[in-house]
């Protein structure tokens, strides 16, 4: 009898989480006492605001929230939603169009559960985010990347797009700010791209998790507003789906909380989708939500200043190393620089052909964590979150340049 497989072939397909994998090898390092300064995590290193726990404090005592509610989420969160998806995306929906997830990651997974059938395509820009390519998988679909390096400031053209486009094309996929290259579409650029999706009838799946985090170019600037595509184009209303959530703009990443928007079918299909994956999101998370939202945002804009800061710290440094070129990242909070010019010349007695390679190597000798290329795309570059202490971040950059010095 032969033997069957132990894990289906569709599991078995799943890489593990390059970024997860990395951040957990240099906690390891600094777990056996090493000073390791790890530029590898995706996410804020700031308290959740006191409001927000306050919310969630208050909601443990209230019964209402021991029990099951919708699994698409609570009313008052729907709203909430909704209000801020007008705000900030410029996209009038009702209540109804809101499904609340575990995590924007959950929404991605189910935006592409809804839309893709067996070999759709989806285009990808690329460096992309590395949960996108195992959620299409999942879904049947089939991944085309079109790549924007540094040169073009990681920010794909309508050409390339339309090069890049079949019959069995379904959905682009369109993240500004974007992780991991930290750019942002400009809004001529993003209304392009919209109606490009628009007369082509290709869904559009927008991910607008750091729609909040953006920098202006002068320090006491306005930042730049990352123009949503629906509100660059908003006849494409119809053909979109908004994913978003708390956890990066609210330094929430652990309370697990997210939410996709869309038109009416596409909204009902996830719901039910969810409510035999997971149900509604915990009724605690989802009143910490409600009070995110809905609350004053000065805690925000200080974060985001922060990071600000942060930013220009990391591109100046970094850009004092031969060898590396940095794009100036308008938004999230990672910065990734080119690292070619370093590739297949000598440091400290290794020579690293790949920027995975390079990362091992920085990890080894000068005990620096940051993302290969590899995770998100071709090899090349480094991504490194500059969501870390103003200390820490300028001693990593410093200990690079003394090692490729
Ligand atoms: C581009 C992007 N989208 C979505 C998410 C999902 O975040 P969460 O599931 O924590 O809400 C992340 C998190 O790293 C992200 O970087």
């Amino acid at each position: 009898m032969t033997e069957k497989p132990r894990l289906s072939a569709r599991i078995a397909a799943i890489a593990e989480s390059a970024t997860l994998k990395v951040d957990a090898k240099a906690k390891a390092l600094q777990a056996e006492g090493r000073p390791v300064i790890s530029y590898a995590a995706g996410e804020p290193d700031f308290a959740t605001p006191e409001y927000i726990v306050e919310a969630a404090l208050a909601a443990t005592r209230d019964p209402r929230n021991y029990r099951y509610t919708p699994a698409a989420g609570l009313p008052e969160l729907r709203e909430a939603v909704a209000a801020k998806t007008l705000r900030d995306s410029g996209l009038e929906v009702g209540a109804g169009q809101v499904v609340v997830t575990n995590g924007g990651k959950q929404a991605v997974y189910q935006a592409f559960q809804v839309l893709l059938d067996e070999g759709d395509e989806v285009l990808v820009p690329t460096p992309y985010w590395t949960t996108y390519p195992e959620a299409i998988k999942l879904a049947g679909g089939r991944q085309v990347d079109v790549f924007a390096g540094a040169d073009q400031g990681y920010l794909v053209t309508i050409e390339q797009l339309e090069a890049a486009r079949t019959d069995r094309t379904k959905v682009l996929l369109f993240v500004s700010p974007s992780n991991p290259t930290g750019a942002v579409y400009a809004p001529e650029q993003v209304k392009a791209i919209g109606e490009w999706a628009l007369e082509h009838g290709i869904w559009v799946v927008s991910d607008e998790i750091y729609q909040n985090l953006t920098y202006a170019d002068d320090e006491d600037g306005v930042p730049p507003r990352a123009v949503s595509i629906v509100e660059a184009v908003p006849e494409l209303a119809n053909q979109a789906i908004l994913v978003n959530g708390v956890a990066k703009t609210y330094a929430m990443t652990g309370w697990r909380l997210g939410w996709m928007v869309g038109p009416n079918d596409v909204i009902r299909g996830a719901a039910n989708l969810q409510s035999h994956l997971s149900s509604n999101v915990s009724n605690i998370s989802q009143r910490a939500a409600i009070a995110a939202l809905t609350g004053p945002q000065d805690a925000v804009e200080e974060m985001r200043r922060a990071f600000d800061r942060r930013r220009r710290t990391i591109v100046a440094e970094l850009s004092k190393i031969e060898g590396v070129t940095v794009p100036v990242p308008q938004g999230a909070f990672y910065v990734y620089p080119d690292v070619s010019g370093l590739l297949g010349r000598e440091w400290g007695g290794a020579t690293p052909a790949t920027s995975l390679e390079l990362a091992d190597l920085m990890l080894e000798q000068a005990e620096v964590a940051a993302v290969p290329g590899e995770a998100f795309g071709p090899s090349g570059y480094l991504r490194l979150s500059y969501a870390l202490g103003d200390g820490p971040l300028l001693e990593g950059i410093q200990r690079l340049q003394r090692l490729f010095g």
